[in-house]
C-alpha cells in the first residue's frame, strides 16, 4: 500500500535522506522547507528513485503557512520533522546577535516541531507514526551550544508527552538521537570547532571522530535507515522513546 509522509527538512541532508528511502518504496511524499528550488530538485530525485513528490514551501516557524499546507494533504501515514538549524550560543558573547540566534534555534527546532505536529497530526489515523529529530546534544551538553543543546532536549520532553498524548488515537510517537551525520549542518559545526581550537577543519573532524567508538561520522541514508525502523507499521512497540544514532556516543 502506498504511504504518506510528511518531512520536513526535506531539501538537504537528513530530511532528503529520508525522502529518498521512502521513495524508493513508491512512496507518496510531502516534502517541506524554505527553499523551493532544492525541494524541486529532491523531487526530480524522488519521482526517478519511485516516489511521488508534492512541494510545500514554507518555514516551520510560520504557524500559517503550515496549517495551509495541512489543508491541502487528504491523509498522512507519518510524519517526520527534520527541519532544524544550529549553531553556537555563547553565553559570555557581547551584542545582540548571540540573543537572536538563541530565538532563531529554540523557534526553529523545538517550536517548529510543536507547529509541525500541530498542524499536520490532525492528517494521521490509527497506526500513524511522528518521528522527531533530536540529537546526542538532546542527551548531554556541550559548552557554547546552549540554544541547540536546550532546543533538543527540549525535544525529548515534547516527545515524552505527545507520545502519551496521542498513542489513545493508535499514534506512535517517537524520536531519534544523531550524533556526528555528514551534512552541511556537521560541515558547519566543524568549521566552528577548527575556529574555536585554532585547528584545521581535517584535524577538528579527526578528533570529532575519535570521540565516536565506531570511530566515524554517519551517513544520512544510515539516519534515514533508523527513522524507516520507528516507521515501520510492524514496530509498534516504540512510544515516547529516543533510538540513538551516534555509534555508542550514548549509551541505552
Ligand atoms: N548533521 C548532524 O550531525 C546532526 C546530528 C544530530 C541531529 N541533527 C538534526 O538533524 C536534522 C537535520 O539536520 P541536517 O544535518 O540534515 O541539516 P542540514 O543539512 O543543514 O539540513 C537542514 C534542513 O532543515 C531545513 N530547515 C532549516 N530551517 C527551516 C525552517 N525554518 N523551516 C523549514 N525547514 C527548515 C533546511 O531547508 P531550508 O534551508 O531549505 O529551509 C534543510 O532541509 C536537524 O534537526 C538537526 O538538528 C543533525
Amino acid at each position: 500500500m502506498t504511504r504518506s509522509i510528511l518531512i520536513t527538512g526535506a531539501s538537504r541532508g537528513i530530511g532528503r535522506a529520508v525522502a529518498l528511502h521512502f521513495a524508493k518504496q513508491g512512496s507518496d511524499l510531502h516534502l517541506l522547507g524554505r527553499d523551493e528550488a532544492a525541494l524541486a530538485a529532491i523531487a526530480e530525485e524522488a519521482a526517478a528513485a519511485g516516489g511521488k513528490a508534492h512541494l510545500h514551501p514554507a518555514s516551520v516557524t510560520d504557524r500559517v503557512a503550515l496549517r495551509a499546507a495541512a489543508g491541502c494533504i487528504p491523509h498522512l501515514d507519518a510524519i517526520v520533522a527534520a527541519a532544524g538549524i544550529s549553531g553556537v550560543t555563547p553565553v559570555d558573547a557581547d551584542g545582540d546577535e548571540v540573543d537572536e540566534a538563541f530565538d532563531a534555534i529554540l523557534q526553529t527546532d523545538l517550536t517548529g516541531c510543536w507547529n509541525t505536529v500541530r498542524a499536520f497530526a490532525p492528517r494521521l489515523g490509527t497506526g500513524g507514526r511522528i518521528v522527531l529529530v533530536s540529537s546526542v546534544l538532546g542527551r548531554f551538553g556541550v559548552p557554547g551550544y546552549g540554544a541547540y543543546c536546550a532546543a533538543k532536549h527540549g525535544l525529548l520532553g515534547l516527545t515524552k508527552a505527545l507520545a502519551l498524548e496521542l498513542i489513545p488515537k493508535g499514534i506512535y510517537v517517537n524520536a531519534v538521537a544523531p550524533g556526528w551525520v555528514d551534512t552541511d549542518m556537521a560541515q558547519v559545526g566543524i568549521r566552528a570547532m577548527a575556529q574555536g581550537m585554532d585547528i584545521s577543519e581535517a584535524e577538528a573532524r579527526h578528533q570529532a571522530e575519535s570521540v565516536v567508538p565506531v570511530q566515524r561520522f554517519f551517513r544520512p541514508e544510515e539516519i534515514a535507515h533508523g527513522i524507516a525502523w520507528l516507521l515501520d507499521p510492524a514496530n509498534t512497540m516504540q512510544v515516547g522513546q529516543c533510538l540513538n544514532l551516534d555509534g555508542g556516543v550514548v549509551q541505552v
